[in-house]
């Protein structure tokens, strides 16, 4: 029989089996994370949770009555873990602060991301044609002319200089049959978000911005009948695919308008820190931070977009996935900074409260990943009752949690929409 129940974080040890890594949802069924080490242990209170939900076999627990947690048999003993330095600077790259909480961390916004919103109006669209209009151009002439992104890049800056989450919330906009089209976009969105948060200043933002709308530009060389075959690849159709990043980066070399840094994000965003990536198979600090940054905003926009053969994944699975993958694709450190800017409960996700009410989050201002700011709805006879609506921060309301992510097509809930008509109407 299996179990689940919580725990606090201080009272974990190795051994233990983790549901779903970070997240209260007591209907969780896998995969489980087994904690091997006291790294392991560090880094995730590092996170700033207070408790999680761990799994026992055969035992007889419950949330009220849990089982005081057991080393299982065989668990490896405690080993230091190798360590990638990410906040190191290396050549090329912003130095990244040592720490985010010192010069990023959590947003100090100066408007709310309601208020954000509504200034943002026509902004997907616009950034969607833009990437379009850069797209085709490439494919029509063989040369990548950066000038029709660059307004979007500034665009995007300047709404996370105002409010670092409110660009989450446009992400949900996308469409699986323009995937790779919003997915440059969203690239962009994240890897300047999570700049903002490392601390980074206005050019090293507009730098990243640039590189998430150029990552994939390679692809335009790449024959449509390889790239949007609708069936599975195989290995020489694949070795055709993996020479995008190597194609992107030599049409980006030879513009000279295109930074250095800019260029080796391209080239290096498919690398993976344990040697494992292509198409240089570098490992470790030989990939700079700068792409590792986009290559961290590539996998989680990847895992959490529909795309035409797969629904997304709810972004709580999503950040699971990026965690499991700390330390063989990204750097640790940066991995966990990059969980803490996206926040366990992602800005514009849709929840279900303690209380019974749902609620549309709207930022992660604080240490603690699990209490957002959320906009709590009541819902009686399946009618959501919007003008009982409430702004709650989590952080500041004891006795209500988040129980649940929930899927805003369940339920024909437009989060964006109701968090503008929120932040019309003032708060
Ligand atoms: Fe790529």
């Amino acid at each position: 029989m299996r179990t689940l129940y919580k725990i606090a974080i201080e009272n974990l040890s190795p051994g233990i089996r983790i549901a779903n890594v970070l997240f209260p949802d007591p209907d969780f069924s896998g995969p489980f994370l087994l904690l091997k080490t006291q790294e392991d242990l560090k880094r995730l209170r590092a996170l700033g949770l207070k408790e999680c939900w761990v799994v026992r076999e055969g035992a007889e627990a419950s949330e009220k009555n849990p089982v005081p947690p057991k080393a299982a048999p065989g668990a490896p003993s405690e080993t230091a873990s190798p360590r990638t330095s990410a906040d190191a600077p290396r050549t090329s790259a912003p130095a990244v602060p040592t720490s985010p909480s010192a010069q990023g961390g959590p947003a100090q916004s100066a408007i709310s991301v309601e208020q954000e919103l509504v200034s943002l109006k026509g902004f997907y669209q616009k950034s969607f044609l833009a990437a379009r209009e850069l797209f085709l151009q490439t494919q029509e002439t063989g040369e990548v002319r950066i000038e029709a992104v660059t307004d979007v890049v500034d665009d995007i800056v300047g709404s996370v200089q105002r409010n670092r989450d409110a660009l989450l919330c446009l992400k949900g906009l996308q469409r699986a049959d323009l995937y790779t089209l919003c997915h440059s976009v969203n690239v962009s969105m994240l890897a300047v978000m999570f700049g903002k948060f490392l601390g980074y200043d206005q050019e090293q933002l507009r730098l990243l911005g640039l590189a998430g709308i150029l990552h994939d530009i390679g692809k335009q060389f790449i024959p449509a009948s390889i790239l949007n075959a609708p069936r599975r690849l195989n290995p020489d159709e694949f070795a055709i695919i993996r020479t995008h990043s190597t194609l992107g980066y030599e049409k980006l070399a030879a513009h000279k308008d295109v930074p250095e840094l800019v260029c080796r994000g391209v080239l290096e965003h498919h690398e993976k820190i344990d040697g494992t990536g292509y198409p240089h198979g570098k490992s470790g600090e030989d990939i700079s931070v700068f792409s590792s940054i986009l290559s961290l905003a590539d996998v989680y926009d990847a895992l959490s977009s529909n795309k035409p053969y797969r629904k997304a994944l709810p972004p709580t699975t999503a950040i699971t996935t990026l965690y499991e993958m700390r330390g063989s694709a990204f750097p640790p450190d940066l991995t966990e900074k990059f969980i803490r800017c996206i926040g366990v409960y992602p800005t514009g996700s849709l929840v279900r409260l303690s209380t019974g009410e749902f609620g549309v989050v709207c930022g992660n201002p604080h240490e603690t990943l699990n209490k957002p700011r959320v906009l709590a709805i009541p819902r009686d006879a399946g009618r959501f009752l919007f003008t009982q609506a409430r702004m709650l921060d989590l952080e500041k309301t004891p006795g209500v949690s988040i129980r649940a992510h929930l899927n805003p097509t369940d339920y024909k809930f437009d989060c964006q929409k109701v968090l503008k008509m929120w932040g019309t109407r003032g708060s």
